[in-house]
């Protein structure tokens, strides 16, 4: 479970533990199982790795990620899309029957939805390849807070490539997109980003979602009671993107 230390990461391994043994990882070590940051092959490999050692896989819950205020262009291409890429990829061996994976996009890529243009969406489709960071920072325009949108419309996309080949064995994969939530990010965002107080306005329930009501979703995207469901991504933002694309 990558993102596990805090936010709603951690609120999904609360949810989880007791129903299933549970991996918790970090990228800054503490209390955790394994120390992995997603956007090192390395790290992701020896994540995966144990897992194997610790029996059939059955779920990924990749909470991990980065704000704009966060890092640069760079980096947020590099954590929240190369990370979940390196993610789908290097688990897909261990996929069998039941497994699942939900990665966290936000519903910024609803919001720049509309924008994203041909070219961007054929470099979004390979975030392994060896230039793409370049190139990505290059259509971001440098700007972190299009790199985080344009990496959170990657993320669907990536989700949606591997529910095909997890589909093959078995798997499921889905992207679950949260609107303006209660964890350190998110409270980050709405002291430092003035539009995110319009967003909150904006929404319908006038209130940011907390993190155990994103869990609760991730936990029902994962279990057997959503054996149907892959491919598609899940937006979790208290009625806010519903509302403004129907004009209300
Ligand atoms: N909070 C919001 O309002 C909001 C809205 C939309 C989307 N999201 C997305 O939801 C996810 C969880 O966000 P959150 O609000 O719980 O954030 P958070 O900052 O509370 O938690 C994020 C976690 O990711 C970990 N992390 C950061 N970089 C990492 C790396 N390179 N490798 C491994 N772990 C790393 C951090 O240590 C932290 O535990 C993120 O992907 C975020 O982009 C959040």
């Amino acid at each position: 479970m990558p993102g596990a230390a805090s936010g709603m990461g951690r609120a999904c391994v609360d949810r989880l533990r007791g129903i299933a043994d549970v991996v918790v990882t970090s990228d800054i070590g503490g209390a955790v199982d394994v120390v992995c940051d997603v956007s090192d092959p390395g790290a992701v490999n020896a994540l995966v790795a144990h897992v194997q050692e610790r029996g059939s896989f059955r779920a990924l819950v990749h909470a991990a990620g980065i704000s704009p205020t966060m890092g640069d262009a760079r980096r947020v291409f590099d954590v929240d899309l190369v990370g979940t890429q390196l993610l789908l990829d290097t688990f897909e061996p261990l996929v069998v029957a039941g497994s699942a994976a939900v990665c966290f996009a936000s519903s910024a890529a609803y919001q720049i939805g509309p924008y994203v243009t041909a070219e961007q969406e054929a470099l979004l489709r390979d975030p392994l390849a060896p230039d793409f960071l370049d190139r990505a920072v290059d259509a971001a325009g440098g700007d972190p807070g299009i790199a985080y949108a344009l990496a959170k419309v990657g993320v669907q996309r990536a989700a949606a490539r591997a529910a095909t080949r997890w589909g093959a064995r078995g798997g499921r994969v889905v992207s679950l997109s949260p609107g303006l939530i209660d964890t350190p990010m998110g409270r980050r965002e709405l002291e430092q980003q003035p539009p995110m107080q319009q967003m909150l306005a904006s929404t319908p329930l006038q209130r940011m979602g907390t993190a155990d009501e994103v869990a609760a979703v991730a936990a029902f995207l994962v279990s057997d009671d959503a054996s149907f469901l892959s491919g598609v991504d899940v937006l979790v933002d208290g009625g806010l993107q519903g509302t403004s694309a129907a004009g209300a």
